[in-house]
């Protein structure tokens, strides 16, 4: 599926990096035009790189999102790839520098290149800047670190406690934003049942976003996976107590999911309070393990949303599987589903009654990327 990715496009814009006195690098972006794409496809996560200046005649495809392909000189446009480089050698030395040089209502896609370091800094990527993709080098995802450690009960500047909504290391308002390659990181611990932990790395409350091969580190409430349709594929999403949370529409394809929990926690906290919403959280094929005794999910709303489905579940969870947050009355609400899991973690018979066996009718909805409205604006 990756693979066909690949194939070459035509290259329209480029620009230069001085590296050193001798040598210069080529960062492409391949876009086809300037055309509105409403949609994201794998030329949004990845720069296209070439040395020297000369056409190059070898046409390589690297594992993943760095590519090396035929320049085309005469398009030369340096204003859509920007790099991050917090040694100087780049645009800005840190990524909100970058996001601040898009223009409001952008309306092309702008890839900001995260060359590898810690950026310990806090980022919004504000609603008004659509289009934006996050790209880190494939081979460096581990140190290409986005960190800052900001936690609920941190005073605000007029004096009020921050809150878990403004926790977020990185902050994703804006539509139709891409992210590969990159460690989002909130550096706080918490205990379950310590107040005022809450710390997410990473919000995403704009619609329509695509995370692959990024990892998400926290402890209490790692991923703020607020409102939207979001793809997050090949993640690795880390924390110990509700580690995903929100209410939006998300399908997490082949990802690790990793507690951390010491004793009790939980993976999910979807936040569904309405039957009309249609939001839920899709857990397919994904690989949960780590440590201690976890809900596979919690039901913060009403009509909390959650289905793992083809899941490999090693023994970290808890038998009755599922939470009703204190409330009985979410019961006969929620939909926790489970679907051809297996491993120890999978095991069903000690779990609550108003959870599901899904049936294979029942489970197709949440098996792909319809779910998310895909086909209006995945092109992969
Ligand atoms: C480069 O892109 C900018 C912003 O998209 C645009 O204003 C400018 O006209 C482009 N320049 C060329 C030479 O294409
Ligand atoms: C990514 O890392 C590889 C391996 O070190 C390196 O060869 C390549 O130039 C890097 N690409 C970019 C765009 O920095
Ligand atoms: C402090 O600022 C936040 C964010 O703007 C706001 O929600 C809160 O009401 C403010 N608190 C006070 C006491 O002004
Ligand atoms: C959830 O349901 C309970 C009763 O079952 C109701 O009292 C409460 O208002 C509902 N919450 C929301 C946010 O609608």
């Amino acid at each position: 599926m990756k693979d066909k990715a690949f194939v070459p496009a035509v290259l329209l814009l480029c620009f230069w990096v001085l590296l050193s006195s001798g040598s210069s690098r080529l960062l492409q972006s391949d876009d086809k035009g300037d055309e509105l794409k409403n949609y994201i496809s794998w030329e949004d996560l990845r720069v296209v790189e070439e040395v020297g200046r000369e056409r190059s005649s070898s046409v390589k495809v690297k594992d993943n999102n760095l590519v090396n392909q035929e320049s085309n000189m005469a398009t030369v446009n340096a204003s859509r790839v920007i790099v991050v480089d917090k040694r100087g050698r780049g645009d800005s030395v840190t990524v909100q520098g970058a996001v601040d040089m898009v223009p409001d209502s952008n309306s092309q896609r702008v890839k900001i290149l995260i060359l590898p370091g810690v950026y310990r800094e806090k980022v919004i990527v504000p609603r008004t800047k659509p289009y934006i993709s996050f790209i880190g080098n494939e081979s460096y995802a581990e140190y290409t670190v986005i960190t800052w450690s900001d936690k609920s009960s941190d005073p605000y500047s007029n004096g009020t406690e921050l809150g878990t909504y403004r926790t977020a290391t990185v902050a994703i308002d804006s539509d139709f934003f891409c992210a590969t390659a990159i460690t989002f990181e909130n550096t706080v611990v918490a205990e379950a049942g310590e107040e005022g932990k809450q710390a997410a790395a990473l919000r995403v409350t704009g619609d329509k976003a695509m995370f692959y091969r990024v990892r998400v580190l926290g402890s209490q409430d790692t991923l703020n996976d607020a409102t939207g349709s979001h793809y997050f594929f090949q993640c690795h999403i880390q924390g110990s107590v509700d580690f995903i949370f929100g209410n939006a529409k998300s399908l997490y394809q082949d990802c690790d999911i990793r507690s951390t929990a010491r004793r009790f926690g939980a993976i999910a906290a979807h936040h569904r309070s309405e039957e009309s919403d249609d939001t839920g959280f899709s857990f397919v094929n994904c690989d949960i393990g780590g440590t201690g005794k976890v809900y596979l999910g919690r039901a913060w709303g009403n009509y909390s949303t959650t289905v793992y489905s083809n899941c490999y579940i090693a023994d970290i969870i808890t038998p009755v599987g599922w939470s009703d947050w204190d409330d009985t009355n979410r019961q006969s609400k929620v939909l926790f589903g489970e679907y051809n899991c297996r491993g120890r973690g999978a095991e069903r018979r000690g779990r609550v009654p108003w959870s599901r066996s899904l049936t294979q009718d029942e489970v197709k909805p949440f098996l792909g990327r319809e779910f998310i409205f895909g086909d209006q604006w995945l092109r992969l």
